[in-house]
C-alpha cells in the first residue's frame, strides 16, 4: 500500500461514501442490480410519483428495509472513517449517499446524509421529522401525530432535491482534500463533487473496487474493498 499523502489534524477533509462502503455489511450496491433496489423497480420505489401511486407498497417496501437494518453492522471501512474523524476532529465532514446510516451507528458525528436516511420519516403536509422506532409501523400508512398527515420515508427520491447542498459546497471550497469512497460517481449532484473539488484545487482520492466514471479527476486511486484498504490509509495517514 503507498500513499503520497500525510494528513495533520490541520488539514480539512471532506469524505463522500457511497453503496460500496456499505456492501461488506452485506448491503447491495444500486448500479449492479440492473437499475433494480432490492428486486423492485427504481421507479416505483424511489420517486414521488411512486409514492402518490401506491403508498401502502411504498411503505412495505421501507418498512422491509429498516428491518433489515437491524442485523446490518458498520465494517472496518465505517471505523477507519471514525479513527479519522477522531484525528481531524472538527476538520473532518463526511457526505454520504448512503440511508442506512451506518456511519451513525459507528460513530461518526459530522455526518451530512444528503439522501435521508432509513431510520426517520416525515409528514408529507407539514414535514414534522419522525424516529422510525417512535412511530406505529404496523399500519399500512402511518400518520403524523401533529396534523394526521401520510408520514413518507425521509428518503430524497429521483426529481427531489438532496440535502445540506449549499453546506457541501463550503466545506468543499474550503477542504484541503476531498476522498470519494464506493460511489460509482454518476448520480447527480454528488458526481459533481469531485469536479468541484478539482476546480477549487482540492487533492482527491478515491477507494473503489473498479475505477469509477470520473476517475481523471482523483489525483491518487486505491482499488480494492473498502474495508480493506481505509484502515490501511487511515493508519498511514494519521502515524
Ligand atoms: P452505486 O451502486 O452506483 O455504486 C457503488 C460503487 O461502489 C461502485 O462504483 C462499486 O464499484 C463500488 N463498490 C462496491 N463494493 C465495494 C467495496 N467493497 N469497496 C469499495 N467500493 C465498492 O452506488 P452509489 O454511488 O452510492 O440514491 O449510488 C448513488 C445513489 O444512487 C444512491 O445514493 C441512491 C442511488 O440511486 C438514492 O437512494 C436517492
Amino acid at each position: 500500500m503507498h500513499t503520497k499523502y500525510k494528513f495533520n489534524p490541520e488539514n480539512k477533509l471532506v469524505v463522500l461514501t457511497g453503496a460500496g462502503i456499505s456492501a461488506e455489511s452485506g448491503l447491495k450496491t444500486f448500479r449492479d442490480n440492473n437499475g433494480l433496489w432490492e428486486n423492485h423497480n427504481v421507479e416505483e420505489v424511489a420517486t414521488p410519483q411512486g409514492f402518490r401511486q401506491n403508498p401502502k407498497m411504498v411503505w412495505r417496501f421501507y418498512k422491509d428495509r429498516y428491518n433489515q437494518l437491524k442485523n446490518v453492522k458498520p465494517n472496518p471501512g465505517h471505523y477507519a472513517l471514525v479513527d479519522l474523524e477522531n484525528y481531524l476532529q472538527d476538520n473532518f465532514t463526511l457526505i454520504t449517499q448512503n440511508v442506512d446510516g451506518l456511519h451513525l451507528v459507528a460513530g461518526n458525528k459530522n455526518v451530512l446524509e444528503m439522501h435521508g436516511s432509513l431510520r426517520k420519516s416525515l409528514c408529507s403536509k407539514c414535514n414534522t421529522y419522525y424516529d422510525m422506532e417512535s412511530i406505529d409501523l404496523d399500519v399500512p400508512i402511518p400518520r403524523c401525530e401533529r396534523c394526521g398527515g401520510n408520514l413518507r420515508p425521509d428518503v430524497v427520491w429521483f426529481g427531489e432535491i438532496p440535502y445540506f447542498l449549499d453546506e457541501i459546497e463550503l466545506k468543499l471550497r474550503s477542504a484541503d482534500f476531498f476522498m470519494v469512497v464506493g460511489t460509482s460517481g454518476v448520480v447527480y449532484p454528488a458526481a459533481q463533487f469531485l469536479q468541484l473539488a478539482k476546480i477549487f484545487g482540492t487533492n482527491t482520492i478515491g477507494i473503489n473496487l473498479a475505477a469509477p466514471e470520473n476517475v481523471r479527476l482523483l489525483d491518487e486511486f486505491h482499488r480494492g474493498k473498502a474495508g480493506e484498504i481505509l484502515p490501511q490509509l487511515v493508519k498511514l495517514w494519521t502515524n
